[in-house]
């Protein structure tokens, strides 16, 4: 199965607060979003790569981009205020619209070629689907002043690629933006028009680097067992 993504990197990175965007970062010899794209540009899988980056960061993403060896062709579009805009961008100039389509956070570098290729098969089937993983804490909702506790065996973290066919999603972020609906993920505005999404379970090794926390975890994972 073959796909096409979408890769987000543009964000402020603010609760990372290194002063820029934390697509920037090096981690071990090379920024972060190198290592993202990179893990796309290996996968025999993928037929094309969008990056989604700010305006202000045109310049610089391109020239960073001209400092290394592609395989394939990576397509610069511009982002939108909420990352939500960035994705619907991304889909808007998206030339492949017959591949199944990865919507993946330039945040997250080391999502395995198994797991993409288990989520593109699942795509083709269902339409929708995305990666994630059991939740391991036991999650408590405080609604007002009462408390309680949520069956964990129910609770997913949702993490990206998320997967669509062309028409699946596109209609899905067509539907949002008309009723002004922010989704803090792409699946979420599939749910809310009633099609099903599947899940995928993933690795807990996919994270999010969000706040320098992270960022210590991410220099470990890429010393030890990237990919
Ligand atoms: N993103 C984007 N366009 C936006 C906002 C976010 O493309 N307008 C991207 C980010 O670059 C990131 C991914 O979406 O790769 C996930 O978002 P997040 O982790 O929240 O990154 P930032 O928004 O950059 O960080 P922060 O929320 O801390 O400012
Ligand atoms: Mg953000």
């Amino acid at each position: 199965t073959k796909y096409v993504v979408i890769v987000l990197a543009a964000g402020m990175g603010k609760r990372m607060k290194a002063g820029e965007n934390k697509q920037f970062i090096l981690l071990e010899d090379k920024p972060l979003i190198v290592h993202t794209l990179e893990v796309f540009d290996k996968d025999d899988w993928c037929e094309g790569i969008l990056l989604v980056t700010r305006e202000a960061e045109r310049k610089r993403m391109d020239q960073l981009l001209n400092q290394y060896e592609w395989k394939k062709s990576i397509h610069l579009v511009i982002g939108g205020k909420e990352r939500q805009d960035s994705v619907y961008q991304g889909l808007k100039n998206l030339t492949n619209k017959e591949a199944i389509i990865f919507i993946h956070d330039g945040a997250r570098p080391f999502v395995r070629h198994a797991d993409l290729h288990r989520l593109a098969e699942q795509a083709s089937l269902s339409q929708a689907a995305l990666l994630a993983v059991p939740v391991t804490d036991t999650i408590k909702q405080k609604n007002n002043e009462l408390l309680t506790t949520l069956d964990r065996t129910t609770l997913w973290a949702a993490q990206t690629p998320q997967a669509f066919t062309f028409e699946r999603i596109w209609q899905a972020h067509v539907a949002a933006k008309q009723a002004g609906v922010y989704g803090t993920d792409d699946a979420s505005l599939v749910e809310r028009i009633g099609h099903p999404v599947e899940i995928v379970e993933g690795s807990y090794q996919n994270i999010k680097i969000t706040t320098p926390e992270d960022l210590k975890q991410a220099n470990y994972i890429s010393r030890t067992d990237r990919i």
